[in-house]
């Protein structure tokens, strides 16, 4: 088999892609990125809305990491946002899925999906075979996923269910460093509720992973879960604040948050059992690992 050299990211100005390109890079790839606002070197210009992109790379691409999507936290969740959420994703999907006939060297297509796709309601540790759950982002997530398997018969495929990524950089932890940071760190919620998690160098080598193994399925991208209530606390003792206030009540989140409010109330624990069995080895499996390293930079 021919080795796999150049990777094309469809979302790869964001979080992820941003530091999955660097340790692609050290890996010896070339790397695209496909953006809808290409104006670096490296990124490709392309539009999913409308089908339209900047062909002239896509015959040299071995491998498509897609990571394209309009931000799940970053705006209240009206009904036209929803959409967006969930055109941006599919429709991104489905256009890469159609864009695979120009690329005669594909070998492999890792699709990202989300951890927040079970149903919240049942009180145990769900495995990947289980249900998709009834709310909003779960649907999504049955949708993406759904879209990601257009690329049956085309290559060999992945489909990864993200945790929440801890990084230094930006995302769920930059959110939760601010209140710490000024002397406000309390649990949200009840605090008791379980956050499934992953450091941003795991998902990255699990990503390279899935590639060098042509790993097929879906899989959980979980290093662990822990509290809200532990996080925060953990959060405070790296950043030197104090934590002593008490929880912030459901109620406020709700108010200030709607819907997207599960983001941070929903208890959901979820396995890592079936990537573990693959022989993946996580390097951050606890979140004072994880925490002691991202604050350590
Ligand atoms: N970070 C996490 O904690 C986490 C957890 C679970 C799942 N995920 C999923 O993993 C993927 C990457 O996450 P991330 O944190 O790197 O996200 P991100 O920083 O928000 O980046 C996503 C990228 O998608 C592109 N994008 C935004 N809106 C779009 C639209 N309407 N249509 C097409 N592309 C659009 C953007 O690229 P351009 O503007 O350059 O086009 C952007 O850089 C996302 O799909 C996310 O839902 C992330």
């Amino acid at each position: 088999m021919e080795a796999i050299k150049t990777a094309l990211i469809a979302g790869g100005s964001g979080l992820i892609g941003k530091q999955l390109t660097k340790v692609l890079k050290e890996r010896g790839y070339r790397v695209y990125k496909l953006s809808r606002n290409a104006r670096k070197q490296g990124h490709v210009q392309w539009d999913p809305r409308t089908k339209q992109v900047d062909e002239k790379y896509l015959s040299r691409i071995h491998v498509i990491i897609n990571l394209a999507g309009a931000n799940i936290g970053d705006r209240n969740w009206t009904s036209s946002r929803k959409q967006e959420l969930i055109s941006s994703r599919v429709e991104s999907t489905i256009f890469l899925s159609e864009l695979a006939a120009k690329m005669p060297k594909l070998v492999y297509y890792v699709g990202a999906s989300g951890v927040n796709c079970y149903d919240v309601h049942q009180a145990k540790v769900f495995q990947e075979e289980d249900e998709y759950g009834p709310d909003f982002l779960s649907t999504l997530v049955r949708d993406w996923e759904n879209a990601s398997d257009h690329f049956q018969g085309i290559c060999p495929y992945m489909k990864l269910r993200i945790a929440m990524v801890l990084s230094n950089r930006g995302g769920s932890l930059n959110a939760m460093k601010r209140p710490v940071f000024f002397g406000l760190g309390a649990p949200l919620g009840s605090g008791n509720q379980y956050h499934p998690w992953i450091h941003m160098d795991d998902l990255c080598r699990l990503i390279l992973f899935g590639m060098d193994h042509q790993l097929e399925g879906t899989y959980n991208a979980v290093a662990d879960c822990d509290t809200n209530r532990n996080m925060m606390k953990g959060i405070a003792k790296y950043m030197h604040r104090p934590f002593f206030l008490p929880a912030v009540p459901s109620g406020i989140i709700k108010f200030f948050l709607g819907e997207r409010s599960m983001l941070v109330l929903s208890d959901l624990r979820v396995s890592n059992d079936k990537i573990k069995q693959t022989g993946f080895e996580f390097k951050f499996n606890k979140l004072n690992k994880a925490l002691k390293a991202l604050f350590s930079k």
